[in-house]
């Protein structure tokens, strides 16, 4: 068994797609144990803990950075029992980068959703940024967090085509439904062992 935090920092709709996943019995091996945010007006911390009854902390930053911050998580994470040998740590739309430090501690523990075909279009507004190059296609990425910005090992990508028509709203929307397949996909291939990780390729074992 998997003890899950997950780190928000605003609406959490992939938080709520990961949590129902779990409400419905799809993730087996995970045990959701806590919801972090460093925004204490974070939607999703009202949605954890009246739709589904999960802990929630509220971490501010008060101007701290890196590590000096992150070891206020890493704290809550083992006050919860999610350590580096039972935890998984996924980001939905958490807005801080992580430090080097905290990382480290949690080596291909923590998975990120990203809302591009990853290497393109890194960083915020991936899907402004696809939209106004005139990609079309686009899509998600679920990966493993490295020592970079939304480089680390990709998990399972998806496209979405982008019309003509699109606004750049239509595409986000798009691209959001399908965030919301994958990323409890992503999670549920890597509770059961089902992911392997060979240089900075991830492969599916088949069990
Ligand atoms: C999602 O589209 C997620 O992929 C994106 O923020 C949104 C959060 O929505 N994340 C990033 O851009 C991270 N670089 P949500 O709070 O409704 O899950």
């Amino acid at each position: 068994m998997l003890n899950m935090a997950i780190l928000i920092s605003g609406r959490g709709s992939n938080m709520h797609a990961i949590l129902s996943s779990h409400a419905q019995s799809e993730l087996r091996n995970i045990q959701p144990c806590v919801v972090i945010s460093n925004n204490k007006d974070a939607l999703g911390l009202k949605i954890a803990k009246e739709q589904f009854g999960i802990a929630t902390e509220v971490i501010l930053s008060n101007g701290k950075k890196g590590w000096e911050y992150d070891k206020e998580i890493a704290s809550v994470l083992k006050n919860y029992c999610i350590y580096p040998s039972n935890g998984i740590i996924c980001l939905a739309g958490y807005m801080r980068i992580l430090s080097s430090q905290f990382v480290r501690q949690y080596k291909l523990r923590i998975l990120n959703i990203h809302p591009s075909l990853l290497p393109s279009f890194k960083g915020l507004h991936a899907q402004k940024q696809a939209f106004d190059y005139g990609v079309k296609i686009s899509g998600c990425t679920v990966h493993f967090i490295d020592d970079n910005v939304d480089t680390g090992p990709i998990i399972i990508q998806e496209s979405v085509p982008i019309y003509d028509s699109d606004t750049e709203e239509d595409l986000s929307n798009r691209i959001l439904q399908l965030e919301h397949k994958l990323y409890p996909l992503a999670i549920k291939l890597f509770s059961e062992g089902k992911l392997r990780l060979e240089g900075r390729k991830v492969y599916l074992v088949e069990k």
